[in-house]
């Protein structure tokens, strides 16, 4: 799996700053309906971002924590500061499958691309369950990578990068199965929907393009891959220039404790 060091979290920083992953927390924060004085709890909180965003949405009365695994994550979420106004935030480390709470404290809870890295999801919705006091709300977001649409000219290679990259995670396929785990957890699965990604041309500044070096770094050396193979496969996207297109889905789950 991949490991969230001080390099990886600062490229995951990076392309959580770019206009894909930015309408993200807009569209999460949206669909849970914060309200002032709410206390939310962000669950992997990595870089930090969504945390103080929501630390604004919820206001000086309200109240965010956040925890993580990762302590080059925790570091680089304990220096983000919050809008004007917002709720105090704090930041923990500690596994989603044992959370350091009490029982039924938080009005909302949230993990955005964190259980596709976790080995007991069961366990972990059943936390999330466990903190929400009855009728809070839960956001799950996670990716399915064979929604992946990349554009490329040596399919077989291109193949064969991506299969290295599933390796990212414990489960690349994790939201086929999610309504299913939220409904097995005790939760009532609101409708799902998708935010898809969208990049067409070539520019680093983007999602796909600040994905790629990190693609790039992890399956080196897996799968057969060798550094030149890498190297061709980076060269050939960035080539593509005004050709260039990637498209990949996130699958959103809002749930509700019953109250
Ligand atoms: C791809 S980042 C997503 C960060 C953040 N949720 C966001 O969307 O901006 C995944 C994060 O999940 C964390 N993580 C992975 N497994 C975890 C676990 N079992 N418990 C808590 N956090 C975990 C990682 O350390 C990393 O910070």
């Amino acid at each position: 799996m991949l490991e969230f060091d001080e390099a990886s979290a600062r490229r995951v920083e990076t392309s959580y700053l770019t206009p894909n992953v930015v309408d993200q927390r807009r569209q999460v924060i949206a669909a849970l309906d914060l309200h002032p004085g709410e206390s939310v709890l962000d669950i992997g909180s990595g870089p930090g971002l969504l945390s103080v965003e929501m630390a604004g949405a919820v206001g000086p009365a309200g109240r965010v924590t956040g925890t993580d695994i990762s302590q080059s994550m925790l570091d680089m979420a304990a220096r983000r500061t919050g809008p004007a106004g917002a709720a105090p935030v704090t930041f923990h480390r500690a596994g989603v499958e044992a959370l350091p709470f009490p029982d039924a404290v938080f009005d909302a809870a949230v993990a955005t691309q964190v259980l596709e890295y976790v080995g007991d999801v069961a366990a972990a919705l059943r936390e999330m369950h466990r903190v929400l006091r009855p009728g809070g709300r839960a956001l799950v977001l996670d990716t399915d990578w064979d929604s992946i649409v990349w554009h490329c000219h040596d399919v077989p290679r291109m193949q064969r990068v991506l299969a290295a990259w599933d390796e990212h995670l414990v489960d690349p396929h994790l939201p086929r199965t999610l309504v299913g785990a939220l409904e097995q957890a005790g939760f009532q699965v609101e409708q799902p929907w998708i935010i898809p990604l969208l990049n067409v041309g070539y520019a680093e500044a983007t999602y796909s393009g600040g994905l790629i070096p990190t693609i790039a770094a992890y399956v080196t050396g897996r799968g057969g891959l060798t550094a030149e193979d890498v190297d061709a496969w980076t060269a050939e996207l960035r080539d593509l220039g005004s050709a260039y297109f990637f498209s990949l889905n996130r699958y959103v789950f809002l749930a509700r404790k019953p109250g």
